[in-house]
């Protein structure tokens, strides 16, 4: 799929997606958003494409959040309906994506950075990587899902002091916070999320979508993340995948998942 705003290559079944507008340090404006939606599309529907990492372009940012210059032209109903579009046609996709999809912060996250960052399944860093949600120095709030992911990842009192104070912290005390799992060198960030991928690949498909879907149960406050995992769960029996992760080590041998 050939984009204007986004950079894309598969490679062993993982598909790195690049968020392609350095110059203004990977804003997402309205072709980002629309071009991601897509891309992400394809990771769910490409029966090639296993799992995904999103990274920004250049040294210096991952994204630096919403487009700024695309919010003086919005009223009331004009805001509210940016925020529920780009929930539903990316943020949330990425979340329940059945596929994982993850960070590779390599600069600047902040406002719908760090939010894009944070509804991705899990998130690595470069050590000049910096975390923020800013918005309040506009007269705004997160839109794209930040209040509650935020607050999810970091606990309450964190998420409160970081959005009220719009503080941007660096990828150390992001990783002691829990918002990244791992800080590495920007040499070796691409590198080091696809060995935890190319892991993750060596498991059963079908189960690591369960795992996703049973752990975004958690915060539906929809459902009852419990009642949701004994569903999963019970999905589980009685398919291949299963019969053959059992066999395998009844057998003492190691599961074998691309077998049908
Ligand atoms: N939206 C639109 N354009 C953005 C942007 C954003 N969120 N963030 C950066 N840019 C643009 C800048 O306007 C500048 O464009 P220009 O060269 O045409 O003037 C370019 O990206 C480079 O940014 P600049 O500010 O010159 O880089 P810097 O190194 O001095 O500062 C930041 C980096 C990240 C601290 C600064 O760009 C910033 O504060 N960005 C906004 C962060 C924010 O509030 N995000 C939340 C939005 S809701």
């Amino acid at each position: 799929m050939a984009f204007q705003t986004l950079l894309t290559s598969l490679e062993n079944g993982i598909l790195t997606i690049t968020i392609n507008r350095p110059d203004k340090l990977n804003a997402l404006n309205k072709s980002v958003i629309e071009e991601l939606s897509l891309a992400i599309d394809d990771v769910i529907t490409n029966g090639e494409i296993k799992c995904a990492i999103i990274t920004g372009a250049g040294p210096k940012a991952f994204v630096a959040g919403a487009d700024i210059t695309e919010f003086l032209s919005l009223d009331k109903s004009g805001g509210a309906l940016l925020a529920k579009k780009g929930q539903a046609m990316l943020f949330d996709k990425i979340e329940h994506s059945p596929k994982p999809i993850v960070a590779a912060v390599n600069g600047f996250a902040l406002g719908g950075g760090c939010e894009l960052a944070m509804c991705c399944h899990f998130r690595l860093a470069s050590e000049n990587a910096k975390f923020g949600q800013p918005e309040v120095n506009l007269g705004l709030i997160p839109g794209y899902g930040g209040t509650q992911r935020l607050t999810q990842l970091v606990g309450k009192g964190k998420a409160m002091e970081l959005m009220m104070t719009a503080n941007v912290i660096e990828a150390k005390e992001a990783k002691q916070l829990g918002l990244v799992n791992h800080v590495t060198d920007a040499g070796t960030l691409l590198e080091h999320t696809k060995e935890i991928l190319q892991v993750i690949m060596t498991k059963g498909p079908n189960a690591i979508a369960k795992v996703i879907a049973a752990v975004n149960a958690y915060y539906d406050y929809s459902k009852n993340g419990f009642d949701e995992e004994i569903r999963l769960f019970g999905e589980c029996f009685g398919t291949d995948e299963m019969k053959e992760g059992v066999t395998a080590f009844l057998e003492k041998r190691k599961a074998d998942f691309s077998r049908k």
